[in-house]
């Protein structure tokens, strides 16, 4: 197949399908004749929650990779390199990527890039899971460690919120959080971007306590009370699920490898029926990174994230998160 600016845009609309935090959906793509640039928008990034960049290069790697699954069926293939963060418009060119010929072959994961979402209601607690069905996930760079039964996500939950409130003390956090919250269908970017009540799982009531509570003054008064907890818990969640999974990658990957293999994962979990959702304030949060971290399979990982995962009966349950048109995608 010979690179053309169809099989281009046909790419795009399916790594748009990418997890990324908080839904930023940070990438920026233009088309070059012998491949494609990758570029971040310097307005969609998490100056406070992700100074260093670690997420958004663990989603752009995401989004990259689903790139290649898709290059793959049609008998293409890139290599990457980096780009000395040349400027254009909002963006920062990070990647160029130039494209040769290859085998053609469809990977196994790429039927479920569609079907794999964050599910953050309750799950249908199965109490025949056999989690040997987690066993079988064999990544390249990638270990996992599952902690299942009541126990486990018990301690797992009390541990979240507590990372969580703590999380949001750091100045600016929660603001930034909730610039990127939409609980108002006319929200102008509520179908484009960010979490959105049907992506946070929340019906019409919750979502107008939502928008009543979720306001920085509010958050500050309950925290100073110390009852933040009852506005950002995610208890309920955790208990519901199978359990938590930590992911542990080789400690040398770039963060963009990270997010290939983050994507993999998810793709791995959803293609066993089960959904998840990530819970990065355990790694974000020194006292239970440290606890993951002592967890750990070798020394030379890290931990990279954690997700609850469990399995959801009524999949119209499911919401498909909002994504930014591919029209705004390419530049
Ligand atoms: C690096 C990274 C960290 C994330 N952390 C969280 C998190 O802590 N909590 C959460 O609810 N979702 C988290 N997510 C999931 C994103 O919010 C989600 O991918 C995005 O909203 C798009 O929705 P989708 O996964 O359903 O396609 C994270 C995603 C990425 C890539």
């Amino acid at each position: 197949m010979i690179w053309n600016k169809d099989i281009f845009k046909e790419m795009v609309k399916v790594a748009i399908r990418s997890p990324s935090v908080h839904n930023v959906q940070p990438w920026k793509v233009r088309y070059t004749e012998t491949g494609f640039q990758l570029f971040q928008s310097i307005k969609r990034r998490l100056h406070v929650g992700d100074p260093k960049l670690h997420d958004n290069d663990v989603s752009l790697g995401a989004f990259l990779e689903l790139c290649r699954m898709h290059l793959k069926t049609s008998g293409l293939q890139f290599s990457v390199t980096s780009n000395n963060a040349e400027k254009y418009l909002d963006y920062v060119s990070r990647f160029n990527l130039t494209i040769s010929e290859c085998e053609p072959e469809t990977d196994r994961l790429y039927s479920y890039i569609n079907q794999r979402r964050s599910y953050r209601g309750l799950f249908d607690f199965d109490s025949s899971f056999d989690s040997n069905l987690l066993a079988s996930i064999n990544i390249d760079h990638l270990k996992i460690k599952w902690m299942t039964g009541p126990v486990e996500t018990k301690k797992w939950a009390k541990l979240y919120d507590h990372a969580s409130s703590e999380i949001n003390q750091i100045p600016g956090y929660f603001k930034e959080l909730t610039d990127w919250i939409r609980f108002n269908k006319n929200d102008p970017k509520y179908f484009e971007d960010g979490l959105n009540a049907e992506a946070l799982s929340l019906n019409n009531t919750d979502a107008l306590f939502g928008k009543i509570l979720f306001r920085v003054s509010v958050f500050k008064t309950l925290a100073a009370l110390k009852m933040d907890k009852f506005l950002i818990t995610e208890a309920p969640q955790i208990l519901s699920s199978q359990g938590i999974i930590a992911i542990y990658v080789d400690k040398n990957l770039t963060s963009l490898e990270m997010g290939a293999c983050f994507a993999r994962f998810w793709l791995e979990l959803t293609s066993r029926g089960l959904y998840g959702c990530p819970l990065s304030a355990l790694v974000d949060f020194t006292h239970t990174k440290d606890i993951l971290n002592s967890l750990k399979p070798s020394n030379d990982t890290i931990c990279l994230n954690v997700l609850r995962f469990g399995k959801v009966s009524d999949e119209s349950k499911i919401y498909h998160s909002p994504r930014l048109d591919v029209s705004r995608v390419i530049i």
